[in-house]
């Protein structure tokens, strides 16, 4: 079992996948294995979805595994709960799945982790300042990073646009739900990144989510102060950057960049 081979699991709305990550080179190792998300997803009935995936013996030859969840997630524990089932707010989520994987497990918030993947590997790949990554789906993810250093939990997704939470008026899922056009998404998205420029001033902007596939359709009618570019990571960002989470927590050889103080890994 080699060590830079670490078990990632994005769980998302609609399906829960899972593979082995080969931290070394931002690749997964395994085939990628998926199953629908229960429904309702409550804390258990995901529990439960983890454990079947993990009847694959491939996916049991890593030592630790990391997972990315869709809210506020401190110390492993979800703290919001915007776009999934209530019964998550309180509940240790590092503690349930390491439970159900049999093995120590982080949880981050899903964005935090497609950004980790993304500024270790893909689009923003060793790029230093700040750089913001946004995923669009079905709500608006985010993580900032500086010199490559996450600061979590960021939620600028929620920030207010028109009167309303930024999520409800920029999402992808928005634009497919009222169908508009390209031309009228962009004009919107382009409304929410000037509200986050005035107050972050980024130097590099990665969007990510399914639309990131068609970055030609809208990235050109942005009119955003940093460069904007699409997301490279694709389908994977979330398991390998889960993976890579992971190991920034445990302490991984070669995988730890935040500053140990007394010894100790800061907790995120
Ligand atoms: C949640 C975030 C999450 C984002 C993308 C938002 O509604 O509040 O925690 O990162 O959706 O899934």
């Amino acid at each position: 079992m080699a060590d830079d081979l670490v078990l990632g699991i994005d769980i998302g709305g609609s399906g829960i996948k899972a593979a082995l990550a080969d931290l070394s080179t931002g690749q997964l190792a395994t085939a990628r294995k998926r199953l629908k998300t229960p429904q309702p997803a409550t804390p258990e009935a995901v529990a439960q979805t983890v454990r079947e995936l993990l009847r694959d013996e491939e996916l049991r030859g890593a030592h630790i595994a990391g997972a990315g969840f869709p809210a506020v997630i401190k110390s492993g524990v979800a703290r919001t709960a915007a776009n999934v089932d209530k019964k998550w707010i309180g509940t240790n989520v590092a503690a349930l799945l390491a439970e159900a994987t049999g093995m120590p497990t982080y949880v981050g918030n899903d964005a935090d982790v497609a950004g980790l993947a993304e500024i270790r590997y893909g689009a923003g790949k060793d790029v230093q300042g700040v750089v913001l990554m946004l995923t669009l789906g079905t709500g608006i993810g985010s993580a900032i990073f500086h010199d490559l250093i996450l600061l979590p939990n960021t939620e600028l997704g929620h920030l207010e646009l028109d009167g309303k939470d930024a999520e409800r008026t920029a999402a992808a899922s928005v634009k497919d739900r009222k169908k508009l056009s390209w031309k009228k998404y962009a004009k919107r998205l382009d409304a929410y990144l000037d509200l986050v420029e005035r107050a972050l001033w980024p130097d590099l902007i990665i969007l990510g989510g399914g639309i990131s596939k068609e970055p030609d359709k809208f990235v050109p009618r942005l009119h955003t102060r940093a460069p904007v570019v699409a997301a490279s990571m694709g389908n994977n960002a979330g398991i390998v950057g889960a993976a890579l989470y992971a190991a920034e927590c445990d302490g991984l050889k070669g995988y730890q960049i935040r500053p140990v103080a007394n010894g100790k890994i800061p907790a995120w």
